[in-house]
This record gives C-alpha cells, structure tokens and sequence, in this order.
C-alpha cells in the first residue's frame, strides 16, 4: 500500500449484466510460453541510465563486459533473495491477524492509536493486545479449525515454535509480543525517513516514498480500495483514447494478492480469496474495455500461495464450482460515494448476488456483499509464477502480447534500479500501444519503450483535518 493511503489509515481511521460463456466456447488458451530470467540486453540501458549509487553493490564500478558476464549470476542470486522475503511478510500476515482477526478470539481489536503507541518499545502492551495473543496461542495450539489457523501454525512452526507444546508457550508468547511492535515500528521509520527527507527539501524525497517499502517483507494482502482505483484510472485511460472499446483480449495482474486479514479492518470471518482478478475482469467488462467472451487474464505472481490458490480455484471451477467472493465494506468509515457504489456494483459483470456473509459480533460495524463468480471466469484466468523485477514470458509471438498490464501494490516494494527493470519486463511483454497502470510512478528511463501517459488521482475517503485517503495512478504506455 502506498504510503500516503497507509499513514493515513494507521494515523487516522485505521484505518444484468453481460454473460461470459462457457469456457468452451472461449478461444482456446495460447501456447504456454516459457518464463525467462530478464537478458542483459534488455537490463543494459536500465544500468546505463541510472545514477551509479542506485546500482546494486556487486554491479557497480564494473567494465561494461564484466557487468554482462556478472549478470546470470546476480539475477539469480537476486531471485532468490526476492523470493526469501515472501516468508517476512507471511510474519507480518500472521501480525495483522493477531491484531485484527475477530474468529479466534472475542478480545476487542486495538485502536489506532495504541497500534501506533506499540511502535515505542518501552510502551505497556494494551490488555486487548496481550489477551489476543493468549487466544491465538490456544486456538493454534489445538487442531485448526480454520485455514488461516493452520498458516498461522505453519508460520510459527517455520519460526522454530510447535505451538501444540505447552513448553513453547512463554517463547510463543514473547515472539509475538515482539512480533506486535516490529510492524508499527517499520511503519514509524518509514514515516520518519521520510518525513525527515521531505523537511530538509531533499530531492531524493519522492524517491524515497515511491520505494517505502523496499526493506520489508513481500505482503500478500489485497482490498477492493485497489480494484476500485484502477477501475478509474482505466475510465481515463480510455477518455485518453489510449485504449478503444473492446481493445483488451490479453490482459496480465501482476501480484493478485490473497485477501488473508486486511491491515485496516482485519475481517477474516470468509474464506481466504482473491479479490482483483476478477475486479479487473468484471472491470473491463463494464467498461466495455473487454468482449467477455474473448478476454483472458493472466496473474503472474512469485508467492507459491498465491499461485495455488488461483490454481485450485481453476480447478473446481473446470468441474463447475463457483468462486466465492466476499466484499466486506467497514460501514463506520466514510466511504466516498464513488467507491461506495463500485462496492455495490463489483462482481454484477461476472457473477450473481449471493446475498450478505455474516460476520462475528467482535468483527465491529460491516456489510459484506457476497457474489458467486461463474466457472467460465475463472476458466479465462491463468495463475503463473513469475517475479516481475527479473523475469518475462518469452518469446511471446506478437498476438499474445498484452493489451494491459496492471501491478498495484507491488513496485513500493522494490528500489528504483528493481522498478527499472520490473517497467523493461513489462514493456517486454505489451503490444506496441499497450497500457501499464500501477500505483508507483516510476521514471521510464532512456532504452525502455514505456512512456508515462498521465495520472489519476483516486480519493477514496475523507480523513478528518487530513484530507483524505488517496492513490495515484500512473498509466504507461508501450512506444
Ligand atoms: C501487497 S499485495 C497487493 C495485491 C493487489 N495487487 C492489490 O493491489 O491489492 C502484493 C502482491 O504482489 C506480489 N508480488 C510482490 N513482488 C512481486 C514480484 N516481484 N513479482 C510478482 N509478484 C510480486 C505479492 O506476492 C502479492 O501478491
């Protein structure tokens, strides 16, 4: 999450439509294309245009032939320790399900303010706090009832804990106390580095906020407020006449992200789900972006999790199951009517009503809207494993290339020589005239054919003498 819409939430609220047809009626799916490490062919303008101290260490001060025969070697190396920081931000998921979640315990969820206030290390732990982590103790201690239950198991187990044995309860209970305070202490130096660069008018300020999260762990977590904010962001695109009616038949969601216990509201009284891959479809429906009976969507996505996910979901939905979305909507926050009404209207393109999920009484004051999603739209999405900093699919022949690629929430994570490469392994993969829209606005440097086309501003709620819960959006177009 961007950190002005992250700030905001933790210092202030924190927080008849068209018909898909069968999938056999659809185009049968393209050839699979192999996924490939990025050449340096393609890395080398990036590394010429750059300003030396944003290089990686082992690239620096290298000959121009070194750096290449370096290159194999550093992008798998790189690989690897990309993927390692998935298992960090699983520790942060199992965090914020501590906090938030409302099904393990009946503790109330602490405020916005004594979250912030665990961020000071000498500050007492709240009783809220210290009560959530004796229950979540319990309830991953004895068999998990639930699916979030038994990541939560696996996660502590892959810390060194099994919390089924009475003797690991007091290192349990210790770990997860510590665990409570690193999150909001991340946030905290984060907010202070840059707030600190912005108040000495330090140029490399916006750079600073564009890659806020580079150190932390690679989250999964997912809400509508992103699906919603690229729906705008296409609705102007399309005003640019950057992309016309019916333009989009390969569209890519770069990071689908798996909706576990969001950061502001924690629900996690629904099954675990994907949420933007079908926002994004039912999206370009409705905006007449996409015919439904052509369109495909492929996620590409580098946590294991998350792939599987989309992948068992492909397959019950081949032998005519439904996908479950749940959509919940935190009715004490103050909404903007814009993103009210897309809550109200997602899914209508794809799927039908289902009637509201029942939440548990800790889980406070929401409505969430089910929706069954149709087989056939899961039959148009295809999950792949791939990190975007690193690798493409290759050679894709030019009728596969995509019309669209979308990736919010994911470049924050990386530095801006990674982001640089993420925008060549992209603009590698769209069509010439093809649109990339995500949430970081990343220079597109001299060598990549990705030119930014402009931005939309999306509000998605006041926030009392702060303004207002906001996004941009870049959109990008392939030269
Ligand atoms: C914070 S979630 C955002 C989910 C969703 N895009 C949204 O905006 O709500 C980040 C997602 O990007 C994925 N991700 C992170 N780095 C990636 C990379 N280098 N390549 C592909 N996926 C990545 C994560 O596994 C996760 O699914």
């Amino acid at each position: 999450m961007p950190l002005q819409r992250r700030m905001a939430f933790v210092g202030a609220v924190l927080a008849a439509a068209a018909v898909l047809p069968a999938a056999a009626q659809r185009p049968d799916p393209p050839p699979v294309a192999a996924v490939r490490n990025m050449p340096y062919a393609d890395a080398r303008p990036v590394v010429e245009a750059l300003r030396a101290d944003l290089l990686p260490e082992p690239l620096r001060g290298l000959e121009p032939e070194a750096r290449e025969a370096a290159w194999p070697a550093w992008v798998a190396a790189r690989d690897q320790a990309i993927r390692a920081r998935l298992a960090r931000g699983d520790d942060d998921t199992i965090v914020n399900f501590l906090l938030y979640g409302a099904t393990f315990t009946s503790a109330p969820r602490p405020s916005p303010e004594q979250v912030a206030a665990l961020a000071q290390a000498d500050a007492a732990l709240p009783d809220s706090v210290a009560a959530r982590i004796e229950d979540l103790i319990d309830a991953v201690a004895a068999e998990p009832r639930t699916e979030r239950l038994a990541f939560a198991r696996d996660v502590l187990a892959r810390n060194g804990f099994d919390p089924a044995a009475p003797s690991a309860r007091d290192r349990l209970r210790a770990h997860l106390a510590a665990e409570v305070r690193r999150g909001p202490a991340e946030t905290l130096r984060i907010s202070e580095t840059l707030g600190a660069a912005i108040s000495r008018s330090d140029p490399d300020a916006v750079l600073i906020d564009q890659t806020a999260f580079r150190g932390r762990g690679l989250a999964s977590d997912t809400t509508i407020l992103s699906a919603f904010a690229v729906e705008r962001a296409l609705e102007d695109v399309m005003s640019a006449r950057l992309l016309a009616d019916a333009a989009v038949t390969r569209a890519a969601l770069v990071g689908p992200g798996l909706d576990f216990t969001d950061k502001d509201a924690g629900y996690d009284f629904y099954p675990l789900q994907s949420i933007q891959p079908f926002a994004l479809l039912d999206t370009l429906i409705r905006l007449g972006l996409a015919h439904p009976e052509r369109v495909r969507l492929t996620t590409f996505d580098l946590s294991p999790r998350i792939n599987r996910h989309l992948e068992n979901a492909g397959a019950r939905a081949a032998a005519g199951e439904p996908y479950h979305l749940a959509l919940p909507r935190n009715m004490d926050l103050p909404w903007a009517d814009p993103l009210a009404a897309y809550w109200e209207a997602l899914g209508g393109e794809i799927g039908e009503p289902a009637g509201d999920v029942a939440a548990p009484p800790g889980a406070g004051n929401v409505r969430t809207r089910g929706v069954e999603v149709r087989p056939d739209v899961m039959g148009a999405i295809e999950a792949r494993d791939l990190n975007i900093v690193l690798q493409r699919l290759a050679p894709l022949p030019a009728d596969e290339l995509f019309d669209l690629v979308v990736a919010t929430d994911i470049l924050v994570y990386y530095d801006v020589f990674e982001q640089s490469l993420a925008l060549a392994n992209v603009a590698a993969m769209l069509r010439p005239g093809g649109v990339f829209v995500a949430n970081t606005t990343v220079a597109a440097l001299p060598g990549v054919p990705l030119a930014l086309a402009g931005q939309t501003r999306v509000g998605f709620m006041p926030v009392p003498g702060r303004g207002e819960v906001h996004d941009i959006l870049a959109w990008y177009r392939r030269r």
